[in-house]
């Protein structure tokens, strides 16, 4: 794998390296995280792999958007340094056969996203290892919209000891407050509408004044009113993911899941559980 010896070279140089881990289909949330690594200074790697094991359902793999081409361009345009596209061979050479050696961070993989698809985080957090230990001591880019996944790859550098510093970043939203995602493009106008219910729930729940089931009930409501299947509204403890307590103060991160059109969708935001009544 290339990117190695590139990266490796980078740190010869005096350089720090930011690592910018992707499936492709880039858009603005990707590309914040790129110009994040850019302004640190970093010599950007931009990995573009759809890993599939992170797909429990194939019929979600099949249907994940690929622009190799636009990806490209897009990368050139905003000066990433290496643009990386690793083959299924070089990634998992055993595909379709399980790998023998996975990542697993329990307990928080399992939970929200974890209970409907399972193995899910095991297969972020095992082709997330295999980048970082490729591309060595890095700076390495996540986007708060997956927030789960970011604590889990949080843990799972602290547990194992990468030489990597996760750097979390700001989701990036539409002006209606949509969460930029690459399974958008896979919605019709009115889905469109009906997704932005998700960023609507958080904002409700965020400057509502209730405990922390109240707030569930009420990120719930918007969302299906808007005609949102909804898998999840939860307020949980940032670093642990165990939900909150009615009795719980400080702050929390309220995170929801939906369903739309066919397509499950994902938001999260902080909650201030401080001041809490009724
Ligand atoms: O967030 C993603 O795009 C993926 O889960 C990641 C981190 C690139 C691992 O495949």
């Amino acid at each position: 794998m290339a990117w190695r010896q590139f990266a490796q070279s980078a740190r010869d140089q005096g350089r720090r390296v930011g690592l910018v881990p992707t499936m492709g289909a880039l858009h603005d949330g990707h590309l914040s995280l790129v110009r994040r690594a850019r302004h640190n200074g970093d010599v950007v790697v931009l990995t573009s792999f759809v890993n599939p094991r992170q797909f429990s359902d194939p019929r979600d793999l099949a249907k994940y958007p690929h622009a190799p081409e636009a990806d490209a361009a897009l990368a050139a345009a905003t000066g990433v340094d290496a643009f990386v596209t690793p083959t299924l061979r070089e990634m998992w050479p055993d595909y379709p056969a399980p790998t023998l050696t996975t990542v697993s961070v329990t307990e928080l993989g399992d939970r929200l996203e974890g209970e409907t698809r399972p193995g899910h985080f095991d297969g972020v957090a095992s082709v997330v290892a295999k980048l970082f230990t490729v591309t060595g001591p890095c700076r390495a880019y996540f986007g708060q919209k997956d927030y789960q996944q970011l604590v889990v790859v949080r843990r799972m550098v602290s547990d194992l000891a990468f030489d990597v510093e996760v750097v979390g970043c700001v989701t990036q939203r539409a002006v209606d407050g949509l969460a930029l995602s690459s399974r958008n493009a896979r919605l019709s106008a009115q889905g469109l509408t009906a997704a932005t219910s998700l960023s609507r729930a958080l904002h409700a729940a965020r400057d509502s004044h209730v405990v922390a089931s109240g707030r569930r009930t009420l990120m719930r409501d918007v969302m299906r009113s808007a005609g949102v299947d909804v898998a999840y509204a939860d307020v949980v403890d940032v670093l642990t993911l165990q939900p909150l307590s009615d009795e719980d103060r400080g702050v929390g991160r309220a995170l929801v899941a939906g369903v739309v059109e066919g397509v499950r969708l994902i938001d999260n935001e902080e909650i201030d559980l401080s001041v809490s009544g009724g």
